[in-house]
């Protein structure tokens, strides 16, 4: 038996310990003056908690996680898994294998800090922290995501130095409620340091700044020694402006005889004349300073913050945010770095959110778990809507733990010290109770306590709200489904029985090459009252860099090992599976909109358009109609510039005056142009940049592509030419820039939401990822030859037609196919051939320049593209279809001395040139596996497969499937 009475209590088991010794939690802000305890510290893995340390000490960084650290002896790596926990044992037992961190260091605690309370502050450690200093203990804390504080005052000595060890436990009762979908890591994974006060201070302020201008700072005063000293007061500043004690709250406490001996209460009240209220657009904020005295006059403590005006409420069916029904434009966020894991600096929360700024995000739920404290900062000042979620998911045991009385205290524990942690952020709109925990007592616990200190905020909860999206006596004030079927959505909204805001806490599951529909879901959120948005899942693609050759991650070291979403040679974007371990959820951590390095996929166009600030709404024959599509802004922050793109290759461009809107008004614009008679197929474009710096994009950053159609395309005319196609012995065309010949292709590399719904698998059986051709006659009559063909699966033949003719400059070719009813849902219909090596650069008159499939093309305008063949393809993380440019009219394929060909379509079609045949991506389980090929696979089809969000969620709409039956298409291919 030890003797540590910490080690004694054995806290990893025992759910009804939250903490002990903890200070409670405030949002008291006194950043300035505190000594960091941040870099390396002595470091131990103990096999388990009761170990006993007495091994050789390595180092490890602090904030880091030692999963991730790559240093001799750790050998505790990251795990994946998604609901399963990692381990048999029921909540709260945990694994007798139990990795449990030792971090150990000397602090000279400043000798200037005599007579004042010093305070240690550990920003957050999972999953069990234990204190001790000099071998004494001082205390525990759980919950990974939160700061703990102790008070150290009676247990150091000013000027003297002292040894402050952290033992870190990784598995817990704790980790069965924060059995989130994501990387198993252990560690401290935020920031430590030590700081003083005074013994009289602040022990906590709420802040309310409505949008009418009032503001109202409650503070909680207390003294270490025991009774408050006589005479203590408060003054504040607003933005310079003096602030007094509220005279009648003191008067009003006197008379209810609430005033105490040693806790003290008061009010810094006023009201801003013409307040520049707060919202996501324009983040207005304030400057707060609120200072505690002694009767003399000296200040004993100071806390500044920075405050936004403005009022949030639910009104019937609408989530009004100062009276307004906005949008939550939203994505799921977790900390991660492919280099730290959980670790996360200030420049990365930054560059996140910049990101997402720039992409036309309004909104982040912090999934699943409170974030560092600047998150909510940079929220603040860059303008978000943040739902801010407590670190509880129980997945695994949901059930059996939301109604266990032994976990209430850590449910009300997590909740309440978020809430006291956040409630002054302006960008906190919502309470979030935590995530995939079922519903229970442990939550109505816990919603109770958060209406009654923040009467300000509604509360979802997605378990609760669930079981009955219309009920009015649950945990939730909003209905936030995850992955609901827009149809359900929008007859749910309709269905008259609607009695809360409907905003989807995750939808459109951006897993490899995903979010299609995501315009469909917006033109319908947009257009049916009742329905507000919703959070993408989620922001990242997890893959962590790992070192191919021993399997360990970069750790730190890592920095500049990637680029543009690919991991440098000789190192991968590992997932699940990737650290030996046995168990795992593959590649289900590679979700998000962004690559592990942050670098946007295709997806972020799609969003960024649907986002749009400003539209064209209509073309009339005098002009087109802009629209205002923002909640608060006018367009004054805002420049445009007109583009005409005519089919035969010209763009014309010109500057455009964005008239003076405001929000949700259209206007009348002339046509900018005179729109040539000649041309063919005309679209007008606009190109909307900042006007001037933004504090998230420089001036001249694009911020939407809006585009309308102005003319349809005109027939080209086809001149037959007096000679013959070439074909070989199988009916096959020959010609000099093909190594393959064009045949007909069904498949694709399933994509992730392929084989996750299901459809890869089907296509398999079917035989599609393997047709056997089979030539039934060839005829040739006056130049033309026609091909017939059968393409054989295991459940179906397609007849296929080829009917060739030589055409001036090339060959025309038109094709037939006709699906049984068996394959009544393939890939694609089309064809594939492919190009002798050399030819390097695809221009294109179509939809680009990103990535775009049928039901994720909204951010892909029409016009004359080009870019390097290798720039085409997406890196998705495992290898899948992808690459494709949807409304292709035409492309050349070119060798730097302009060598090449051309291929027109007959209409706009779904194109992608890569390096890679569809079996070469669907054999590579990492994208470092891949060979190039030299020449270029090239598809042209007839019909492609919208893209959908089957890997978590629904598959695509009906209107985007392949169908049965018939499908014709011509293109000709000429050489350059
Ligand atoms: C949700 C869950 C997320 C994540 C997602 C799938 O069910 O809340 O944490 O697992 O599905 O990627
Ligand atoms: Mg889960």
């Amino acid at each position: 038996m030890t003797s540590d009475p910490l080690l004694a209590l054995r806290p990893w088991e025992a759910p009804e310990v939250t903490s002990w010794g903890r200070q409670p939690m405030n949002a008291v802000d006194r950043r300035p003056g505190a000594l960091p305890l941040d870099g390396d510290w002595r470091f131990q893995l103990l096999s388990a908690p009761d170990a006993p340390v007495g091994g050789a000490w390595s180092s490890a960084c602090v904030p880091g996680v030692w999963t991730m650290q790559d240093a001799d002896g750790l050998d505790d790596l990251p795990q994946y898994l998604n609901i399963r926990m990692p381990y048999p044992e029921f909540p709260p037992g945990s694994p007798a294998a139990n990795p449990t961190g030792v971090y150990e260091r000397e602090v000279d605690v400043p000798a200037e800090w005599a007579g004042r309370r010093i305070v240690l502050q550990v920003g957050a450690a999972e999953s069990v922290l234990l204190v001790h200093v000099d071998g004494r203990p001082v205390g525990i804390s759980k919950d990974s995501h939160l700061a703990a504080e102790f008070d150290l005052s009676g247990v150091v000595r000013a000027g003297g130095r002292a040894t402050v060890r952290l033992t870190v436990v990784k598995w817990s009762d704790a980790s069965h409620i924060e059995d989130q979908d994501q990387w198993w890591h252990g560690g401290i994974t935020r920031s430590v340091l030590l700081y003083a006060t005074d013994p009289l201070h602040l022990a906590d302020v709420t802040v309310r700044a409505a949008y009418s201008g009032e503001l109202r700072v409650d503070c909680r005063v207390r003294d270490a020694g025991g009774a408050l000293p006589e005479g203590w007061y408060l003054t504040g500043e607003l933005d310079g402006r003096p602030l007094d004690q509220d005279a009648e709250f003191d008067r009003a406490n006197v008379e209810d005889e609430r005033v105490s001996d040693f806790l003290g209460e008061a009010r810094l009240l006023t009201t801003e004349p013409e307040v520049r209220t707060w919202n996501a657009e324009t983040p207005e904020l304030y400057d707060l300073t609120v200072r505690l005295h002694r009767a003399d006059g000296t200040v004993t403590d100071t806390s500044r913050h920075r405050i936004g005006f403005r009022d949030v409420e639910i009104v019937g069916r609408d989530l009004l945010v100062n009276g307004e029904r906005v949008f939550i434009r939203g994505v799921n966020r977790h900390d991660f770095h492919p280099l730290t894991g959980r670790t996360v600096s200030y420049d990365d929360m930054r560059a996140d959110l910049v990101l997402l700024k720039r992409f036309g995000f309004n909104a982040i739920r912090t999934a699943h778990y409170p974030n560092d404290p600047t998150l909510y900062d940079l929220a603040d000042e860059l303008g978000f809507y943040v739902v801010d979620e407590a670190d509880i998911e129980s997945h695994d045991h949901a059930h059996e733990i939301a109604d266990d009385p032994r976990y209430l205290n850590a449910f009300v524990d997590r909740v309440s010290r978020m809430v006291l942690r956040d409630k002054n952020h302006p960008s906190v709109i919502i309470w979030s109770l935590g995530n995939e925990s079922d519903y229970g007592a442990n939550h109505d616990a816990a919603a109770g306590w958060v209406r009654r200190h923040d009467p300000t905020r509604p509360i979802q909860y997605e378990g609760a709200a669930k079981l009955d999206w219309a009920a009015t006596d649950d945990a939730s004030d909003i209905a936030c489904p995850m992955y609901a079927p827009l149809e359900d959505c929008v007859a749910h909204a309709l269905s008259g029985r609607q009695t809360r805001p409907l905003i989807q806490c995750e939808y459109s599951h951006a897993m490899g090459n995903s979010n299609g529909t995501l315009a469909d879901h917006w033109a319908a959120i947009e257009a049916t009252p009742g329905l507000q948005g919703g959070f993408i899942w989620e922001f990242w693609d997890h893959g962590i860099l790992q070192r191919v050759s021993d399997g360990r991650t970069a750790g730190r070291g890592g920095a500049g090992l990637y680029d543009n979403g690919v991991a440098a040679p000789g190192y991968r974007w590992a997932y699940g599976g990737d650290f030996g371990e046995t168990i795992h959820d593959g590649a289900f951590i590679a979700d998000g909109v962004v690559f592990p390095d942050r670098t946007p996929k295709p997806a972020m166009y799609e969003h960024r358009e649907i986002a749009a600030p400003v539209r064209i709404e209509c073309f009339r024959h005098e002009g087109i109609v802009l629209a205002n599509h923002q909640h608060f802004r006018t367009l004054d922050w805002l420049s445009g510039a007109w583009e005409l793109v005519l089919a035969d290759g010209r763009t014309l461009t010109g500057p455009a005056e964005l008239p003076d809107l405001r929000p949700g008004e259209t206007a009348a614009v002339p046509l900018p142009f005179e729109v040539p008679r000649d041309g063919g197929e005309a679209w007008l474009t606009l190109r909307v940049t900042t006007a001037e710096d933004q504090p998230w994009a420089p001036r001249g950053t694009e911020v939407c592509v809006p585009q309308i159609r102005l003319r349809g395309p005109a027939e080209a005319p086809v001149v037959p030419a007096d000679r013959s196609v070439e074909i070989d012995d199988e009916g096959l065309l020959v010609h000099p820039l093909l190594t393959l010949a064009p045949t007909l292709s069904l498949w694709r590399a399933p994509t992730d939401n392929d084989e996750l719904g299901g459809m890869a698998l089907r296509w398999r059986t079917w035989g599609l990822d393997a047709l056997v051709r089979k030539v039934v006659s060839v005829r040739e009559d006056a130049g033309r030859v026609t091909v017939e063909a059968e393409y054989a699966g295991t459940a179906g033949v397609v007849r296929h037609r080829q009917v060739l003719t030589a055409v001036e400059g090339g060959v025309r070719v038109e094709e037939e196919a006709e699906l049984p009813e068996a394959f009544h849902d393939v890939a694609r219909v089309g064809t594939v051939f492919e190009t002798v090596p050399g030819l390097d650069l695809l221009e294109w008159f179509g939809q680009g320049p990103w990535e775009s499939y049928p039901d994720r093309r909204a951010g892909a305008p029409v016009g004359h593209h080009s870019l390097p063949v290798d720039a085409l393809f997406t890196p998705y993380l495992r290898p899948q279809e992808s690459g494709g440019r949807h409304g292709v009219r035409r492309f050349t394929l070119s060798a730097p001395d302009a060598t090449g060909l051309c291929v027109a379509l007959d209409e706009p079609r779904q194109v992608s040139v890569t390096r890679y045949r569809a079996e070469d991506l669907a054999s590579a389980a990492h994208h470092d596996e891949l060979v190039p090929r030299p020449g270029c696979v090239v598809h042209v089809d007839a019909a492609h497969r919208g893209l959908g969000t089957a890997s978590c969620g629904p598959d695509t709409a009906p209107s985007y499937l392949v169908a049965p039956g018939v499908h014709r298409w011509s293109w000709t291919l000429r050489v350059l």
